[in-house]
């Protein structure tokens, strides 16, 4: 089993990190493909408690190869004190690799992401403010800056330049803010390149032939399939692709050395920042997911949206990445409601869906059908068998996996490594 996905079901926080944490001991690399330091990935070992954005979660992992792949936004700042944070706690980060091709996020990236989203006002998408879609706007507008051009001195002061020349009328004349001088962005960015150059790496190269030596590969997603820029609630969404073919995309290993995907699944919802959420409750059971889940966002700290299991969402997310396996999270979050509404289809003006409506004005409109699961009451954090949980946890796990259209290989019933049910194996 050399390549597997690891990607968000919903709208991100599914437990990612945990996930991959999980089975970084027997991976060789954990590659992240998208996204950048908008993510927040909290991983519990033991006693200790961590949150990573940029780096893969692999990476406490001793064994294991970190890799931000080309398809990654990576602010450089944001690397070196995630990765200082981490060798002050004795993590051997020294192992990390970064493709030459992966984007940089700028100051002025991050400028602009702020005020853009004052500028929407009340239409903004509550980004979280870390310069991502200015930076992917830059690499598809082709006046992105690259880690490979750092390097080299007179190709980024072009590079810089290019970029500030559009930037800095519209800093000044739109949103009438000073505009950012070329010589200030190209002094901070070469003051990273010593620290970075022995991490720089043909990561596409390195990862192909690593499948090809039957080494074990796993791709790391952040966010969530509904985030996704194509597949997810524009433009209610983030400006890459988390979704399966991200990970070819953004690493460069082709679709048919993937063997296995699995998708993050928490046993209700959340979502972070603006946009529709058919089964969001703005209730009290709202309120007790949030409190009981610890749903506050690790990167802005900023309350989770909370509501009950979508399932529409759940096969969706198995269409469009091609799910072979979910892992379940948070199982143990729902103990102690004495019925559990799941939402198994939409009402839209009067008539019955079963998929997620491909038009926006429909998911506006979409207006949850629920069923509701007996639930149970017993702790369930000690489980380690699918047999040791109450039997209404067995009915709302088989349930949700006939509804959503992949076997649940694994389930979480707690934070921390060990707190995991493994049906079946990922590799
Ligand atoms: P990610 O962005 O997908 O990696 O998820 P986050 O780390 O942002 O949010 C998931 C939160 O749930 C973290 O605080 C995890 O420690 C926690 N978590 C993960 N799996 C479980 C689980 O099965 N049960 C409980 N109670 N917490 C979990
Ligand atoms: P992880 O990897 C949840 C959301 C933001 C906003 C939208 C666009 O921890 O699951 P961006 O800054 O990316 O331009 O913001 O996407 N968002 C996330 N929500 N989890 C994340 O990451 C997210 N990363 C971005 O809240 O709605
Ligand atoms: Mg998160």
């Amino acid at each position: 089993m050399p390549a597997l996905v690891l990607l968000g079901a919903q709208w991100g926080d599914e437990g990612k990190g945990k996930a991959t944490d999980l089975l970084g001991g027997s991976v060789d690399y954990v590659v992240r493909y998208q996204g950048g330091n908008n993510a927040g990935h909290t991983v519990v070992v033991g006693d200790q408690k961590y949150a990573l954005h940029l780096l893969p979660s692999g990476i406490l992992s001793p064994g294991c190869t970190p890799v931000i792949g080309n398809g990654v936004v990576v602010d450089p700042a944001v690397l070196l004190s995630e990765l200082s944070g981490l060798n002050a706690r004795g993590i051997d980060t020294s192992k990390l690799l970064i493709s030459g091709n992966a984007h940089l996020i700028t100051p002025y990236h991050t400028t602009l992401d702020k005020v853009t989203e004052r500028f929407l006002g009340k239409r903004k998408i509550g980004t979280t403010g870390r310069g991502i879609g200015p930076a992917y706007a830059d690499k598809i507008n082709r006046v992105g800056i690259r880690v490979q051009d750092i390097f080299d001195e007179s190709i980024l002061r072009q590079k810089v330049e290019a970029a500030l020349d559009f930037k800095n009328q519209v800093l000044a004349k739109l949103y009438n803010r000073r505009a950012i001088a070329v010589e200030q962005v190209v002094e901070e960015l070469l003051g990273y390149a010593d620290q970075l150059s022995g991490f720089v790496a043909d990561t596409t190269l390195l990862l192909n032939n690593a499948i090809d030596d039957g080494k074990v590969v796993l791709f790391e997603g952040g966010q969530g399939t509904l985030l996704d820029v194509d597949h997810g609630t524009y433009p209610f969404v983030t400006s890459s692709n988390p979704t399966a073919g991200g990970a070819c995309t953004g690493t460069g290993v082709g679709p048919t050395k993937i063997n296995r995907v699995i998708g993050i699944l928490k046993a209700y919802t959340t979502r972070v920042g603006a946009g529709p959420f058919p089964t969001e409750l703005l209730d009290e059971d709202g309120d007790k997911l949030r409190t009981i889940g610890g749903e506050r966002g690790v990167t802005t700290g900023r309350d989770r949206r909370c509501g009950w299991f979508d399932a529409v969402i759940a096969r969706y997310a198995t269409r469009v990445n091609g799910l072979t396996d979910f892992f379940l999270t948070k199982l143990d979050v729902l103990t102690g409601w004495e019925r559990i509404p799941v939402c198994v289809a939409y009402e839209i003006d009067g008539k019955r869906v079963d998929e997620l409506p491909y038009s926006q004005t429909d998911f506006h409109h979409a207006k949850p059908i629920y069923e509701t699961l007996p639930g149970w009451s017993e702790d369930i954090t000690q489980a380690k068998s699918f047999d040791q949980l109450p039997k209404n946890a067995q009915k709302y796990v088989s349930a949700l996996e006939e509804m959503s259209g992949a076997p649940i290989s694994a389930i979480g019933v707690g934070p921390g490594r060990d707190e995991t049910i493994q049906i079946n194996s990922f590799l």
